[in-house]
């Protein structure tokens, strides 16, 4: 099978790397990728569906997998809709799951989906939407209904200040992707992310795993678009997953069935756990980043196999294991992240690292063959470990052999799940 995988960042490199290993690969391309070296880097830009679709012929690719979630919300499954050519992923509307916080929100609804209780407003409503967050209590969540880079969930602490950045926010702060916005009443408790892999009718869940979003220990500072992950999930444990399978799992899948939604694919769960309840943040129609880097390393079965019973909808026939390790991720990003920084600094000391795997995100090679940065989160280290302290412990201790100039990243990735 000649795979050609679209993404350049720390998910893709996970995914490469597990792809990699598949005696069912004939070759894999990655486009555009980075210095990582489990297939063949192809200057594409994904989005590019006739520059990506002239590769896919003249290269006779088997299947397409697409890492971030801006091709599929394109319709990059409708543009192969004559199946010339395997994609894994949703159609273009059901991928509105994660394109539209409005389209998401209104399907949880129909389908009983538990969630947060939300408006959807716009310019024409703004005052209606000034009344429910006057029915809300502090503090109170706005998100622009459109893809905003990570960036469109606000959560503000006063009413005076929800009711300005409400208006802001329709008034183009997001651009076009914050015409309409969703208020959501807050919820309170910790997250975590379930991964279903679906072909329209069986699925399979992948392990649960956890993120760090925030740039500062102890969850402190900005939003970046990861500094760590950890899987699996204590919390997550057989009770708790059996309702997020019996209330969120299947009564989603149920639902894209009912209403036509074409999916095959990935569904994230960005989930939260209100008081030994699952309930649903958001979904996503592609895997998590920086998740991906701890979750690919816990899957024992054959993700080529795996994705071929998406492609071709045998996922039922198929049989999935996990490696009962612990895994923890620790991501080097580059001084000034989130904000501003600098790229091209050499990377030394990944030889070192033994059985730590280093999963490339914002690296290049240059000319000499050298790993420089080339980007805001750089790379990401990750260890296995008996249980997550030891995969924390393994996965710090090798953070320290890899350098690179303004090398940042936080001690306290899994130290929340170890209390
Ligand atoms: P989203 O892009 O929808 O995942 O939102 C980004 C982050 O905002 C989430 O990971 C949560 O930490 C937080 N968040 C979103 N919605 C809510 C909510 N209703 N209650 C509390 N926190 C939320
Ligand atoms: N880790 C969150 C995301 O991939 O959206």
């Amino acid at each position: 099978m000649k795979i050609l995988l679209l993404g350049s960042g720390g998910r893709e490199c996970a995914i490469a790397w597990k792809i990699s290993q598949s005696p069912r690969l004939e070759h894999l391309y990655v486009a555009p990728g980075n210095a990582a070296q489990y297939g063949t880097n192809v200057a594409l830009n994904p989005m590019d569906f006739d520059a990506v679709k002239e590769f896919v012929d003249a290269n006779a690719i088997d299947m397409i997998v697409v890492g971030p979630e801006n091709p599929l919300v394109e319709g990059i499954y409708d543009y192969f809709a004559d199946h010339s050519v395997k994609v894994i992923g949703p159609s273009k509307k059901a991928a509105q799951l994660e394109g539209s916080k409005e389209f998401a929100k209104e399907f949880m609804f129909r389908h009983h989906i538990p969630t947060a209780r939300f408006m959807s407003v716009t310019a024409e409503t703004l005052e209606e939407g000034y009344h429910f967050l006057e029915s809300l209590n502090a503090p109170y969540v706005l998100k622009a209904d459109g893809l905003a880079a990570g960036k469109g969930v606000i959560i503000l602490d006063s009413l005076a200040d929800a009711k300005d950045t409400l208006s802001d926010m329709l008034e183009g702060m997001f651009g076009n992707a914050s015409a309409t916005v969703v208020i959501e009443e807050f919820l309170s408790g910790i997250e975590c992310s379930v991964f279903v892999m679906t072909d329209g009718e069986d699925y399979k869940l992948l392990p649960v795993a956890k993120d760090y979003k925030r740039v500062g220990e102890g969850d402190t500072g900005l939003n970046t678009g990861g500094m760590g992950s950890v899987s699996p999930v204590p919390f997550a444990d057989d009770k708790f997953m059996q309702k997020v399978v019996n209330h969120i799992v299947e009564p989603t899948l149920k639902g894209l069935k009912e209403e036509n939604l074409e999916y095959r694919g990935f569904i994230f769960l960005g989930l939260i756990n209100v008081d030994g309840d699952p309930m649903v943040i958001e979904y996503n129609c592609r895997m998590g980043d920086p998740e991906t880097e701890v979750v690919m390393p816990r899957l024992k079965s054959d993700l080529v196999d795996l994705l071929e019973g998406v492609a071709d909808q045998t996922l039922g026939l198929k049989k999935i294991e996990f490696d009962e390790r612990a895994a923890v991720a620790v991501m080097l990003t580059s001084a000034g992240y989130p904000g501003d920084y600098e790229k091209g600094k050499v990377i030394t000391g990944l030889d070192g690292i033994g059985d730590v795997l280093p999963f490339h995100a914002g690296t290049k090679l240059d000319a000499e063959g050298r790993v420089l940065t080339n980007g805001g989160r750089v790379i990401a280290l990750v260890a296995y470990g008996e249980d997550i302290a030891d995969a924390a412990a393994k996965a710090k201790a090798a953070t320290a052999l890899v350098d690179f100039e303004g090398k940042y990243l936080r001690n306290d990735i899994a130290n929340d799940l170890l209390r």
